[in-house]
């Protein structure tokens, strides 16, 4: 799909069909609202680093970095991902450790989704244990109804309906990233 090209209502994903679930705008424009909400709320405490969780939130990390009107830093953790299947396998695998020195740093950790949440209590757990001066965490997508561990979530984009989910960053056998918006599985498909 070329980038100028109007945002489909369906697309089909690996013989699957997807429905628009939230716009290009509505993603941005919550985006945009975080950032300047990670600005104000970091103004008197320091530089925030940001550490997003490979591969999915690579698009998420890179728009929320933009969104922020003040200084951060990057870096990023790589965990395996579902491959093709569309639930969670619930073993979280580290592929990539972070580079950064995390002790004594304001860190918000970064992920696409947060679905059984397991991956993101692995990646919080395993940072914690780093000693950084703060420790917050940061979601695009949330499926409150998949949740098998509690994990708090200091900055969710949207609380979404319990169903797989592809684009902006997020991928059914490694396809579907490149998808501005985001589309969920059409099950009447
Ligand atoms: P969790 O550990 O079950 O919370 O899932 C975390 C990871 O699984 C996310 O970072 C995603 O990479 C992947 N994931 C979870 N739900 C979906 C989905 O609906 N579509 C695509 N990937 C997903």
């Amino acid at each position: 799909m070329p980038a100028t090209a109007a945002v489909p209502d369906t697309v089909t994903c690996r013989g699957e069909r997807f429905r628009l679930y939230l716009s290009e705008e509505t993603i941005q424009t919550r985006i945009r609202e975080i950032g300047e909400q990670i600005a104000a709320d970091y103004e008197d405490v320091g530089i925030p680093i940001l550490i997003g969780v490979l591969n999915g939130a690579f698009m998420f990390t890179a728009d929320l970095m933009r969104a922020i009107p003040a200084d951060s830093e990057v870096d990023f953790y790589k965990l395996s991902s579902y491959g093709e299947k569309k639930v969670s396998s619930g073993n979280v695998t580290e592929l990539k450790d972070i580079d950064a020195k995390l002790e004594g740093r304001h860190v918000i950790v970064v992920e696409d989704i947060v679905d059984t949440g397991l991956s993101m209590k692995y990646v919080i757990d395993q940072i914690a244990a780093r000693n950084p001066a703060s420790l917050r965490a940061a979601t695009l997508l949330r499926k409150p109804d998949a949740a098998k561990v509690e994990v708090e979530v200091d900055y969710v984009g949207f609380d979404i309906d319990n169903l797989f989910v592809i684009g902006y960053g997020l991928d059914y056998g490694q396809l579907a990233r490149n998808l501005r918006a985001i589309y969920i599985l059409d099950e009447e498909g």
